[in-house]
């Protein structure tokens, strides 16, 4: 009778221990208080050596009652606080569907890229390829191998970023001509373009000393500077609009013969002349010609056999046209108050 009690008693105080538990820790205490090393329960059981012989399954059997009592209580605890919790969680965490959205902060694509990309579709479609050349190059890459001889003033550390006596930022991106020959031997017909970064020691309020070109090259048999043309006809209508003429002027390069400069008519008057084509009506966008024959030799190429035409526009300007940019330092500076004028609507 008198264990009886001592029963009900533990459960009802259990009962109200739980009362107050409120989180995981609170029910440890308890569970602790009751069946821990020192807790009521464990005491319960350690008493058991001092119950004489003939009451001991008696008190073996109210053990076993009450630890299973007192077991259920502290789950069935647990579980509840842990539904409890979870819910609490829910509640927390529920989507108020009728509050106004937080604007999403999305990318755009830089305008530089999208004309790469434009360009780099266009010649795609045309049969080109799309290679790519390290920002660094030889020396004998970016001159030597384009005859550009020694002595040469573009060879000048006053026009190129020198790294070493071999190594050097790339002035231009026509190694990637080089590279390219080189890597095919008398593979033809070779149609790349390859756009990339370019570096020169050029630093005032219209040149920048990092900006980017637009490199083509073609080699096979019966290249002819026709090709030339009607490829960089296509090329500025494509890129600058239907109405663009095309006017090629005789120049000089190292690695073609012969070269030419090409201009474009001007895209801010549309040729009738302005402050921007300082009032000719053109401007210049690119140099190009027909391959050298020591250039091609240097690479592997017979001239006898292969002919080729190369160009190699700066694109920035392209940029600027299309996207009304006016300064060019925009176009590198990468303030974000300026790409965000340039989302790309198609990527919502
Ligand atoms: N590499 C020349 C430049 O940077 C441009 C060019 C490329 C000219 C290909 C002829 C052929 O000015």
């Amino acid at each position: 009778m008198e264990e009886y009690m001592e029963r009900e008693d533990i459960i009802k105080k259990l009962e109200s221990d739980l009362k107050n538990v409120k989180t995981k820790n609170d029910l440890q205490n308890v569970k602790a208080a009751y069946l821990g090393k020192n807790g009521i329960v464990t005491n319960l059981s350690l008493k058991m050596k001092e119950i004489p012989n003939e009451e001991k399954r008696e008190y073996g059997k109210f053990l076993n009652l009450i630890k299973e009592e007192v077991t259920t209580k502290l789950e069935s605890m647990e579980s509840e606080l842990e539904k409890n919790l979870l819910e609490e969680k829910l509640n927390e965490e529920k989507i108020d569907i009728t509050l106004p959205s937080r604007k999403k902060l999305k990318g755009s694509i830089h305008p530089m890229t999208r004309v790469v990309e434009e360009l780099e579709d266009l010649f795609v479609s045309m049969g080109y390829d799309v290679i790519s050349g390290p920002e660094i190059d030889t020396d004998m890459n970016s001159f030597t191998k384009l005859n550009l001889p020694e002595g040469h003033p573009a060879r000048d550390a006053q026009d190129t970023f020198y790294l070493d006596k071999d190594y050097l930022l790339r002035p231009h991106t026509s190694p990637a001509q080089v590279r390219t020959m080189e890597a095919n031997k008398e593979k033809t017909p070779l149609r790349i373009v390859c756009p990339g970064k370019v570096y020169r020691r050029d630093d005032d309020a219209t040149h920048s000393h990092q900006f980017m070109q637009f490199e083509g090259l073609v080699v096979g048999e019966d290249i002819s500077l026709a090709d030339l043309k009607g490829t960089l006809e296509l090329f500025a209508k494509k890129l600058l609009g239907e109405k663009t003429n095309v006017r090629f002027r005789p120049s000089y390069f190292p690695f073609t013969e012969p070269s030419c400069e090409v201009d474009v008519t001007c895209f801010k008057c549309g040729g009738k002349g302005c402050s921007l084509c300082k009032q000719t009506g053109w401007i210049e966008v690119l140099g190009a010609g027909v391959v050298h024959p020591n250039v091609l030799r240097m690479s592997g190429y017979d001239p006898d056999k292969y002919t080729g035409f190369a160009f190699g526009p700066g694109i920035d300007r392209f940029a600027m046209f299309k996207y009304g940019i006016t300064d060019i330092r925009q176009i590198y500076t990468n303030d974000i108050r300026f790409l965000e004028q340039f989302d790309r609507k198609d990527v919502d």
